[in-house]
């Protein structure tokens, strides 16, 4: 990994980290909701989505504190779908970030709260920005947060994926269950940096066309791990899509063949990059971490 990335990504996981645990100490609500809340979202992850949230004001010239509120938003969201895909009635999953599943410590039922807990308190936070952030900017936020994390987007991925266990998808039914589940929050993740940083229409296009091909990877580069990836790097068991019976880029293509796409999305990614916004180091060398990643 590029060394200005590392300290970029070092520096931001920290500031996350604190912006996260003093949001959610501040919640007056039973210590056993906001311990449960805690345990996921403290666990560490690789915080990728806020992560592209900030790269894109980086890169937009817009000072990183007005994003704080949002990208700590978008990590809320993610660690609630992590949560409720980790449920028997989804994954059956028993570790995650390292540690045992949020419903294997606090019961199945504070797990589910604890994600309606995580996913409500995002828009909260969205909405209380410690900086100068227009009101106007704030709703059109909440209004691509909710669509993209929403039925439409990655709960509608969500549930094409757990409806396709046991059935051989075709390559269009995957690509669906890819860009929901997975692609549409890191997209999100990259409008809401386009959003705050207010550039036109058309960037905000070209952006969430980079941010989709970077979504795509990410999600085969997943698929890949769950079949080769090392469980103590991950944090997690290998070997779950296998057992779910789910078809992913590997069951449909092989390994060779899912790296490739990896290779292509990415490359594709980074091409469009290069016409969009020549001075974007940081999300050109993010882009190179989605092919190297084995965590
Ligand atoms: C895991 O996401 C779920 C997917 C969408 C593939 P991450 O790999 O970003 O998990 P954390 O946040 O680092 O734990
Ligand atoms: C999860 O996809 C996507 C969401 C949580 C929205 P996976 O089920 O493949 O993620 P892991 O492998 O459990 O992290
Ligand atoms: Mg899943
Ligand atoms: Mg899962
Ligand atoms: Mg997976």
């Amino acid at each position: 990994m590029a060394a200005s990335l590392q300290v970029f990504m070092k520096e931001q996981q920290q500031m996350l980290d604190e912006a996260l645990k003093e949001s959610v100490e501040r919640i007056q609500a039973p210590a056993d909701l906001v311990d449960s809340m805690k345990y996921s979202l403290l666990a560490g992850g690789k915080r990728i989505r806020p992560i592209f949230l900030l790269a894109t004001l980086s890169v937009l010239g817009v000072d990183l504190n007005k994003g704080k509120e949002a990208a700590c938003a978008v990590e809320m969201i993610h660690t609630y779908s992590l949560i409720h895909d980790d449920l028997p009635a989804m994954d059956d999953d028993d570790y995650r970030r390292g540690q045992l599943t949020n419903h294997k410590v606090y019961g199945e039922g504070m797990a589910i709260l604890a994600g309606d807990g995580l996913l409500t308190h995002a828009f909260h936070v969205l909405t209380n920005p410690s900086h100068d952030v227009k009101p106007h900017i704030i709703v059109d936020m909440v209004n691509e947060l909710s669509r993209y994390a929403g039925p439409a987007g990655m709960v509608g991925g969500q549930v094409a994926d757990i409806q396709g266990e046991e059935k051989s998808l075709t390559p269009e039914e995957l690509r669906y269950i890819h860009e929901h589940k997975t692609a549409d929050l890191i997209v999100c993740a990259v409008r809401l940096g386009a959003i705050l940083a207010e550039t036109s229409q058309e960037k905000r296009d070209d952006l969430t066309q980079f941010a989709r091909h970077i979504g795509l990877a990410f999600q085969i580069q997943d698929d890949i791990l769950d079949e080769v990836g090392d469980e103590k790097k991950l944090g997690k068991q290998v070997g779950s899509d296998r057992e779910n019976k789910k078809t992913t880029y590997v069951s449909l293509y092989g390994l060779e063949q899912a790296r490739a796409f990896v290779a292509s999305h990415i490359k594709q990614a980074q091409d469009l990059l290069t016409r969009i916004e020549p001075q974007s180091d940081i999300l050109f060398e993010l882009s190179e971490f989605m092919v190297a990643r084995e965590s």
